[in-house]
């Protein structure tokens, strides 16, 4: 997108990587018989003025359904927004992208990228052709959001409110509105063009480290997801065992077990996570509760997730072991 720069203009950059912000239904009435992933990122900001004082540019780095997310996806998005940030005339970055997998990605980017400028993540639930889309309003709230001096640190912004990506969850099929932050609250909200602080910008992540590994071109290490549930069985994690015992590439080097309530797990699962341990998976327990914190206790065999839920545990995982194995 063509630039018009003045002297004194900060930039925010707008990165497009698809979602229903960029789908494209076959009538106007149809909310969600749609493909996403369709319109260009240029064309989203078309009747979006720049706040004053911003110019604004786009970059297409990926055009998907982010359900089909992707580790690579990740690495170049996260590898870009480094080398831009560290521009001082770039203000903050905007991400356009799905809701289904918002959380996951601004979590990946929250723990490996510098918290001092702003890069908000935003979506839409229906689609760019809908008679009504959300998709324009909540582009030009982040874009206020990633402009804003003092803003600071990675975070979802949808409806009209700020979310840190830390807490960020998406919690409902439909409705324009479909993220909370559960105990923690949102960080802030957009009114009409100006931030109004519910409480401070997300601190730094823990693993900027790791964006060395991820230049270097470093494999996903693979983490799974197996839930614990009424009838749960170890089965799962044994096939995933013998896998490794044979050593298949790409094996299993890291476990997620969604736990019920305060971390606890069905006796079967118990059974099988240890088995994992014992044959050199790194075993965590992350709970299947919406809201609160696994607390720890004395003597437990299997650490925890704290508060994170269990796809923000798996990318913590992914990224502890790349720190591990990295060079
Ligand atoms: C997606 O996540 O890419 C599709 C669904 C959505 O954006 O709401």
């Amino acid at each position: 997108m063509g630039e018009k720069l003045r002297s004194g203009d900060r930039r925010v950059l707008v990165l497009g990587t698809g979602g229903t912000v960029a789908g494209r239904a076959a009538s106007a009435g149809d909310n969600i018989g749609y493909v996403a992933g369709q319109v260009g990122v240029s064309e989203l900001l078309a009747g979006i003025e720049a706040p004053a004082g911003i110019a604004l540019a786009t970059e297409q780095v990926a055009q998907v359904d982010s359900k089909d997310m992707e580790f690579s996806i990740w690495c170049d998005l996260a590898l870009r927004c480094a080398q831009v940030l560290a521009d001082p005339a770039v203000a903050g970055i905007v991400i356009t992208h799905g809701t289904d997998t918002i959380e996951e990605t601004a979590y990946f980017l929250h723990c490996v990228l510098p918290s001092d400028k702003p890069v908000a993540l935003t979506c839409a639930m229906r689609p760019a052709t809908a008679l009504s889309p959300d998709g324009p309003q909540n582009v030009r709230d982040a874009i206020v959001v990633a402009a804003s001096p003092g803003a600071r640190g990675v975070s979802v912004v949808c409806a009209g409110t700020v979310h840190g990506a830390a807490d960020v969850q998406k919690v409902h099929t439909y409705r324009l509105d479909p993220f909370s932050s559960g105990d923690a609250g949102p960080v802030a909200f957009v009114e009409e063009g100006q931030l109004r602080m519910a409480k401070g910008w997300p601190a730094a992540g823990p693993a900027m480290d790791v964006l060395r590994e991820l230049a270097a071109g470093r494999e996903a290490p693979r983490v799974e997801i197996v839930l614990s549930h009424a009838g749960a069985r170890g089965h799962l994690i044994d096939t995933l065992l013998a896998e490794r015992a044979r050593a298949v590439p790409g094996a299993i080097q890291g476990l997620v077990l969604a736990a019920t309530g305060n971390g606890t797990l069905h006796h079967e699962i118990e059974g099988a996570a240890a088995r994992a341990q014992a044959a050199g998976v790194v075993v965590w327990r992350a709970t299947r509760c919406l809201e609160g914190r696994i607390l720890p206790k004395a003597g437990d065999a299997i650490p925890d997730a704290g508060a994170l839920n269990p796809v923000k545990a798996r990318i913590a995982l992914m990224l502890e072991l790349l720190r591990i194995h990295g060079s």
